[in-house]
């Protein structure tokens, strides 16, 4: 079925999913959170599909979720439809990398969902912020547990308490996004980057991705044990066997999936 807040592009084994709701600063609402879990799962299952670039426009990637459609709705509506929670779980499923390439505005549940992505590169234009609490409310969708990890307590609290804008270069100072690049230049760098990954072996890319996320979750020895298992897991696959090969042999690797 197609789809209406978003449009998605597969080129070159990366499918660009991009938001679409221009009159409203692409507004999170349940309409476009539905078609974004169900874009990025169709994303996932699709053979053809090696990464994904999650983007907005250049004002905006997302100005958080839709005040609108919220404004009047009462406790037990949010608790009964658990608001969002369903998409946002699907959303954070995705087993293929997942870049974000942000321009403009990450507020609320914008910056929740950037965050949602494996890794963040930001336009020098873009700015992050948790207003949540000028609207009485507080992040929904991760924002005072994910911020947290990613910059640390001080400017996390400074974030939320404030409502104030995190500047790109602050961001990247700051461990939030992995890189800053010039607006121009953001969807090249954002492609570039999701087909070098696109190159890998996908057993690999999705390995490191269920590792690195297990750091968030668990202790220092947890992780490191994890690590290992799937590491060591890694040599039953012909991929690794090619790869090894391959830089021996002084050649690109043609990994396989296998
Ligand atoms: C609905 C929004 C919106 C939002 C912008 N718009 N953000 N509509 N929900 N979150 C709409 C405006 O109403 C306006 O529509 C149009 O987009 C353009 O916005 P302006 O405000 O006129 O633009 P500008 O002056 O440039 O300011 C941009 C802005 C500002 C700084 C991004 O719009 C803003 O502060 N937006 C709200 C940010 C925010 O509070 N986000 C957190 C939401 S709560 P009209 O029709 O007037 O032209 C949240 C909780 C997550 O995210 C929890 C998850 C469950």
């Amino acid at each position: 079925m197609a789809y209406e807040t978003i449009v998605v592009e597969t080129e070159d084994h990366v499918a660009t999913i991009k938001l679409n709701r221009p009159d409203a600063m692409n507004a999170l609402n349940s309409q476009l959170l539905g078609e974004l879990a169900r874009a990025l799962r169709e994303a996932d299952t699709n053979d053809k599909v090696r990464c994904i670039v999650l983007t907005g426009s250049s004002k905006a990637f997302a100005a958080g979720a839709d005040i609108k459609e919220m404004s009047q709705k009462s406790f037990v509506e949010m608790y009964l439809s658990d608001f969002f929670g369903t998409e946002h779980e699907a959303i954070a499923r995705v087993r293929k990398p997942v870049i974000a390439a942000v321009s403009g505005y990450a507020l609320g549940g914008g910056c929740e969902l950037a965050m949602m992505c494996d890794f963040i590169i930001a336009a020098d234009s873009a700015k992050f912020g948790q207003p949540e609490i000028n609207l009485g409310v507080i992040a929904g969708i991760g924002g005072t547990q994910r911020l947290t990890r990613m910059v640390g307590k001080a400017k996390s609290m400074d974030m939320h308490l404030t409502g104030r804008f995190m500047p790109a270069e602050e961001a990247e100072r700051a461990g939030l996004v992995s890189r800053v690049v010039p607006a121009k230049n953001l969807m090249e760098e954002a492609q570039a980057a999701a087909q070098k990954i696109a190159e890998k072996s996908m057993l690999t890319t999705m390995a490191v991705k269920e590792a690195v996320n297990r750091a968030e979750e668990t202790s220092l020895a947890e992780g490191m044990r994890f690590e290992r298992r799937l590491f060591h897991a890694l040599f039953s696959t012909e991929d690794q066997a090619e790869g090894m090969s391959a830089f021996l042999e002084k050649r690109e690797a043609q990994f396989r999936d296998r």
